[in-house]
């Protein structure tokens, strides 16, 4: 089974390859590198002890992505590839409404027509806005979004949901995580925001890390 993996070599997409393999699912990435390193690939062949598939391309390419879709005509797509600065959302909103709304409606048009029938969604907390109570659960309601971020997770689940109504054939899941921290035990992978980073756990470290705060490490200590 193959399963194409967008955002594949940042921090949570880079950690779903290693666990597909480890299932005896293949991994196909596909990865611009906007927040990531190439050489993240480098150390998940190490790690997984095989090689593994990759295509820098921007997903939202709809021609450059058919070619993918095409010539590896995966089962399912587990889709990470998104811009998540809540604070660049509010200075720059056009970027996120682009890159996230524009690449998972880019991958919805590809898999009405490939045979693909599993797609997961990588969502976010932040489509609960300020919640009533806390903690929420999957049955809390969707408030306003606080940022442009969070909006575009509220469109995406919404583009899901009228996708799968109109695709009953088609299983979709949407993953709402609430800020996942930590590392690969072998340390060859884990969180490597480029810039400043915007996570809780990046940001909180990045002046005590011997990296300086310039946000180059891989949080390892996380792991203890
Ligand atoms: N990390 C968190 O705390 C968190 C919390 C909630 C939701 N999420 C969501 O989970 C997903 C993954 O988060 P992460 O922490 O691994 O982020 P990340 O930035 O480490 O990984 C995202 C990867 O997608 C790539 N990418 C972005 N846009 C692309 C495009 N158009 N084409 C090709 N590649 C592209 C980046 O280069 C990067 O490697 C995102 O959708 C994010 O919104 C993350």
């Amino acid at each position: 089974m193959k399963v194409l993996v967008t955002g594949g070599a940042g921090f949570i997409g880079s950690h779903t390859v290693v666990d597909l393999i480890e299932n005896g699912i293949t991994p196909i990435i596909v990865d611009d590198f906007r927040n990531s390193e190439k050489f993240v690939l480098k150390q998940l062949e190490k790690l997984c002890a095989t090689k593994i598939v990759s295509y820098n391309i921007d997903c939202c390419n709809y021609e450059q992505m058919e070619e993918v879709f095409s010539s590896e005509k995966p089962d399912g797509v587990i889709h990470f590839a998104a811009d998540k600065s809540v604070n660049e959302s509010v200075e720059n909103p056009l970027k996120y409404y682009q890159n996230n709304i524009g690449s998972l409606v880019t991958l919805l048009r590809l898999i009405e027509k490939h045979p693909v029938k599993s797609f997961v969604f990588s969502s976010s907390c932040t489509v609960y806005g300020n919640p009533d109570s806390v903690p929420v659960t999957e049955l809390s309601p969707i408030k306003k979004a606080f940022s442009p971020y969070g909006f575009s997770k509220q469109v995406c689940e919404q583009c899901l949901i009228d996708f799968q109504n109109s695709n009953p054939n088609n299983s979709i899941i949407l993953l709402r995580y609430f800020n996942p921290i930590g590392a690969h035990p072998s340390s060859l992978i884990g969180e490597l925001p480029i810039g400043v980073p915007n996570n809780l756990i990046p940001f909180y470290n990045s002046n005590s890390c011997w990296c300086k705060g310039k946000g180059r490490c891989f949080w390892r200590f996380l792991q203890y």
